[in-house]
């Protein structure tokens, strides 16, 4: 059975805080799922950490739909939330249609999007159609033509704006919300208004979970590390040293070994091969 988001708000109401993760293929989905973290997230980050691009933008629903289809193979505990990509929620219809794809052709538990009280009447109605939705307010990178990368919420209107943000989408019927890259002491204070469990990247200890993404916090990605990012392994080096340790022993013909490979008896080789030439 899976989490629930029910058990997700249950953890919020006991005080445990809740972490969640990133992950975007069968093999990562088996490792965060077996770990034991409840909430894993199909972010649209894969733009950047899997496919290469220099943001968001460029993802597709469709490629949204291969990945996400990956991780709920490759888990059976965690509660999978697909991200809805860049332009696939501009209005009610269009949202129910891409959440549809998300939740019946890829199987994930729940969806992801970015905006505040703007948001709210697509939530609001994903919600009413029994599609759970997590909100994403603070930065949103999919603004990031818009608002560049930096921390939100400085300032005081910024900061209340926010607040009014979360409540919107909670009142929306969403059930967590992601808080992007805003200081930790708005969050905090986010946090002790929301019924509903913030969810944290960038916005300090407060929240009621965290997030971090797959390749950040394990040293995969070596083009940009976030100042909210924390490396657990430096995986990028160890499998550089893997991969170059593999190479040099196919140049020196020390791999493959007779452990890797299938014998045949000679008499047999032998008899195959005098066919051979008989042929
Ligand atoms: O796409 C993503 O991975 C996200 C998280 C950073 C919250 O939106």
């Amino acid at each position: 059975m899976r989490v629930t988001i029910l058990e997700i708000q249950k953890m919020k109401e006991r005080g445990e805080r809740i972490p969640m993760i990133t992950a975007y293929d069968y093999t990562s989905a088996q490792i965060a799922d077996r770990a034991g973290v409840p909430l894993i997230l199909v972010g649209d980050s894969l733009g950047m950490v899997v496919l290469g691009h220099s943001s968001t933008v460029p993802v597709t629903l469709d490629e949204m739909l291969h990945h996400i289809r990956a991780v709920v193979r490759g888990s059976q505990r965690s509660l999978v939330i697909g991200d809805l990509p860049f332009l696939t929620y501009t209005s009610v219809e269009q949202a129910v249609a891409s959440a549809g794809r998300v939740m019946q052709e890829a199987g994930s538990q729940a969806v992801k999007l970015e905006g505040g009280a703007a948001a709210a009447p697509v939530i609001a109605r994903l919600v009413e159609l029994g599609i759970p939705v997590m909100g994403h307010i603070g930065f949103t990178p999919q603004s990031v033509n818009q608002i560049g990368t930096r921390v939100q919420g400085r300032q005081a209107a910024a900061a209340a704006q926010l607040v009014a943000d979360a409540l919107a989408v909670e009142a929306a019927g969403a059930f967590a919300v992601v808080l992007e890259l805003i200081p930790a002491e708005l969050a905090a204070a986010i946090t002790a208004r929301l019924r509903i469990p913030t969810i944290g990247i960038g916005a300090g200890a407060g929240c009621a979970g965290q997030v971090q993404v797959w390749h950040d916090m394990l040293g995969l990605y070596s083009d940009f590390l976030p100042r909210h990012a924390k490396r657990y392994a430096s995986l990028a080096e160890q499998i550089g040293q893997a991969v170059s340790a593999y190479a040099a022993e196919v140049r020196d013909g020390a791999f493959p070994g007779p452990e890797h490979s299938a014998a045949m008896p000679a008499e047999a080789l032998r008899a195959a091969l005098d066919q051979a030439d008989d042929r």
